[in-house]
């Protein structure tokens, strides 16, 4: 018998953690440049604060190999100073933070009301259609990848696309999509409209 009548014993499925953790991949440590850039990173913080420097650190593991393996998080722990555990947990709550090889370009869809109301799903759809792939997935030529993510500030000028974490492409319209893919292929983070943060 359960707690609740209703309720069948047992591990429930919606009591399952779907995290998964990353493969361990090669063996890590950063280079010279990006260890030079860590250690700049840490004096931002009191000694006694070194893992306020986590997520700075996590960026500088995907620049360096493009996504997050077992070993990265396992460096990053010993050099932050905190347990293995705490880095994969953040690493598992951002969806910025990549654990599988990823796409030169990550279109990063904004699925939340403002831009769904505006069309964000067919966005998606035709994202997905162009490139044969479903969301979450890289295209065969390991060109773009297709995610959805929550709200990303730009709410005004929906349906936004994130693109690389750093650069933003607004007001897309599904039938916009093939001149977006073919922009990014010949002119790259030029191709992109956005006018909120980076933009090259
Ligand atoms: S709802 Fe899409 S950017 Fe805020």
């Amino acid at each position: 018998m359960s707690f609740h009548p209703q309720m069948p014993y047992g591990t429930p499925a919606w009591h399952k953690s779907e995290r998964k953790l990353p493969d361990e991949g090669p063996a890590f440590e950063f280079t010279a440049e990006q260890k030079a850039k860590f250690d700049e990173i840490v004096t931002r913080y009191p000694a006694d604060r070194r893992r306020s420097a986590l997520l700075p650190a996590l960026y500088l593991v995907q620049e360096q190999q493009g996504h997050i393996t077992g070993n990265a998080i396992a460096y990053v722990a010993g050099l932050i100073g905190c347990s293995r555990a705490d880095v994969e947990d953040v690493v598992s709550y951002y969806v910025m933070f990549f654990t599988q090889p990823v796409g030169k370009y990550v279109l990063g869809v904004c699925r939340t009301l403002g831009c769904a109301l505006n069309g964000a799903g067919r966005v998606t759809e035709e994202l997905c259609r162009h490139l044969h792939i479903a969301p979450n997935e890289t295209d065969a030529t390991g060109t773009f990848t297709v995610m959805e993510m929550e709200c990303l500030g730009a709410c005004d000028r929906g349906p936004v696309i994130m693109v690389n974490n750093e650069h933003w492409h607004e007001c897309q319209r599904p039938e916009d999509v093939p001149q977006l893919l073919e922009g990014l292929r010949e002119r790259g983070l030029a191709a992109l409209s956005g006018c909120h943060l980076k933009k090259e």
